[in-house]
Parts: C-alpha cells; structure tokens; sequence
C-alpha cells in the first residue's frame, strides 16, 4: 500500500486526510471556507509544519473564492482577515506564516478585482503545493551524505509524507536512502503526549517497507548506550538565525542525549522553516496544548483527577547541539548562522553545501 495524500485541492474545495483518525481509519475531511481550514489545522486534522503551510495557502486561495464578486479593495481586506486567522491557528511553525504570507503578497502584486485574486491564489497555492513535494525529495537527495549504508538512525514525531504536501523530510532522508539500495534500521519514538511517532511515522515505515522499531521516549538512552543508534534525524518547526531549532516536544532531550553518546544530530527542514529575522531560539513561541492529551488516551481518562498538567507542544534545541541541518540546497554545517544566510541567498541550483 501507498501512503495517500495529505492533501489535495479538487478544483472547489481542499481535502485532507484525517490524522487524528491514523492508522485506525482512512477518512478525509473537506474545508471549503478559510475557516474550517483554520478549524482543521487547529484540531490537527493536518498537521507537520509544510504541510500546514500547503493547507493555510489553499485556506487563503478559498478565501479569494469567498471574495470573488468584491471589488479589488474590499476582497483585499477579507484576504487580510482570513490570513490572520489562519495564521493564529498554530504559533510555532513559522511554515504556516510564511506560506500565508506569501499568498497575501502574491494578491497585492497581482492587479484586478475580486475574480482576478481568486484565480491568481488557487494557482499561487498549487505552486507551493507542488514545490512542497519537490523540495522533500531534494532534502531526500542532499541527505543521501548523512545517512550511510547500514544506519541505525533514531527519529521523533512525524516528519513524513504525511507531514508536508508529499515525500517528507526527516523521513524523506530515510526513504531516499532506502530507494537508493542502502539498508537502514529506524528506531521511532512513540512521541508522547500526541502518538506522532507510533501512530504516523510508524505507519508510514511499514507502507514503505523500511525497518523499523516502535520504542517510547524514555527508551532512547538505553539503545543509544547500548550501540544500537548511530544518528538521529528529526523534522523542524521554525530555525532561528544562529541554528536553534523548535521541533515537536521531546527533541532537546534527545538532542542532549546524542552529545552524551557522541552520536550526530541532525535536523531536515525546507528554507521555509528558517526564521532569519529571529537571532535565536529563545524567541520562539511555544504552543500549549489541551492537557487531554497528556491525561486522556483513546478518550479515556489515565492521569488522576485534580494533578496539574503541562503540555507544550515543541522544545527548543540548541544549534551547538545539531551536526547538520539538511536542506534542500545542501546539509548545513555549524557555524549555522552564516550557513543559514548563505543558504537562504541561495538559488536551489547554485548551493552545494554538504
Ligand atoms: O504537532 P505536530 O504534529 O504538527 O508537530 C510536528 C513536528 O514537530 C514535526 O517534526 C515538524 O513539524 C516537521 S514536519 C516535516
């Protein structure tokens, strides 16, 4: 089986695969207003930071549709309302308020009224859809130089397939060198408190045929120590200027404990998770989550009544910590900040760092 597609546009409406229903049922969820995108992206119907970018543009092509029969300054301004609720649906991966972005400044920069926007975004957003994929497997590519034949590599969350608009990045470095004939074990963190690692990554391991074992997160130490791991790779929220990276709670951890065992680390991020304008990590918001998701599992209460309960969503791990960013121009090698600037004045044909 094939993994299916995040999601899709059909011409009206966009159509996602529910991933809060993974890997129990194959169901798909249809947004036809900027709204009930936002509403999904918030209840993690679509979830992984490109991916949530691919659907808040499509959430802003459907707000140009809304806009169709307005006159130029009018649909401008109902653009402007639906970026920022989309924009406010998920604080942490700066994937969403770039992709935004970008459809709100493509609608300034394209002259007409109301029906004019409303093509120029529904093609805008089939272009970032479409680069999504292409930059995935041009990630793939440039992480076949971290990721050896024999690799016993370690991942947290989901950063596949399912996480972008196709192919995925941490997990695309690892489907690429499976397709390139090289063998791999990969280790998957279960992910606590959301499951990304056991409900997500894991299925997409088994679609694709890769080897792989479930662990908790408390598990990652004792296999690091005991040899079984040679690398990490994980995905990335937002990076800041000097290499810190937010990416699913739990990452820092590891992060920390690779240093202790001398074992790489690497992060495999699109350009469009860098946050230049930001000097480092600590600036970053940090989502909180409901704290259901640490209490409850499959609906059913496991933490006792009246505990208190934390639940951010991302951590930030510091980018002394990170051997090599993989991006689709190159792996980025430390000092980050330089490597990051280079890499974002980069035309995708001209960069060759490794
Ligand atoms: O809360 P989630 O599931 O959206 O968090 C996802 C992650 O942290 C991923 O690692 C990150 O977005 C990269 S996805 C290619």
């Amino acid at each position: 089986m094939t993994i299916p597609e995040t999601l899709r546009w059909d011409g009206d409406s966009l159509v996602l695969l529910d991933q809060t229903r993974l890997p129990g049922e194959l169901c798909w969820v249809t947004c036809t207003t900027p709204a009930e995108t936002a509403e999904a992206i918030r209840a993690m119907v679509v979830r992984g930071a490109p991916a949530i970018g691919v659907a808040a543009a499509w959430g802003m092509a459907l707000a140009a549709r809304e806009a169709r029969a307005l006159a130029r300054e009018p649909a401008l301004a109902h653009l402007a309302a639906a970026a920022q609720a989309l924009t406010a649906a998920r604080p942490t991966a700066v994937n969403l308020a770039w992709a935004v972005a970008r459809l709100l400044a493509h609608a300034s920069g394209t002259a007409g009224d109301g029906a004019v926007l409303a093509e120029a975004l529904v093609h805008e957003a089939r272009q970032l859809h479409d680069t999504d994929v292409a930059t995935n497997r041009a990630i793939g590519q440039a992480g076949l130089a971290v990721v050896p034949d024999g690799s016993r590599v370690l991942t947290h969350c989901n950063a596949g397939a399912l996480a972008t608009a196709g192919y995925g990045t941490a997990v695309g470095v690892l489907r690429a060198a499976h397709e390139a004939g090289r063998r791999l074990h990969v280790w998957v963190d279960e992910t606590r408190p959301y499951w990304q690692g056991a409900r997500l990554t894991a299925w997409e391991l088994v679609q694709l045929g890769i080897p792989a074992t479930l662990i908790t997160d408390g598990m990652a130490a004792h296999f690091m120590a005991r040899g079984a791991i040679d690398r990490v790779v994980v995905g990335a929220d937002r990076i800041a200027a000097n290499g810190d990276t937010a990416n699913k709670i739990g990452t820092y951890g590891l992060a920390v404990l690779a240093a202790a065992h001398g074992i790489p680390f690497y992060v495999a991020a699109p350009r469009s998770t860098l946050d230049p304008v930001l000097p480092t990590g600590a600036d970053i918001p940090i989502e909180e989550r409901p704290e259901e998701e640490l209490t409850h599992v499959g609906g059913r209460r496991l933490a006792a009544e009246g505990v208190g309960v934390a639940n951010p969503s991302f951590d930030v791990t510091p980018g002394r910590l990170i051997a090599g960013i993989i991006t689709e121009v190159g792996v980025l090698r430390p000092p980050f900040a330089p490597a990051l600037q280079a890499a974002l004045s980069a035309s995708s044909a001209s960069y060759t760092a490794t």
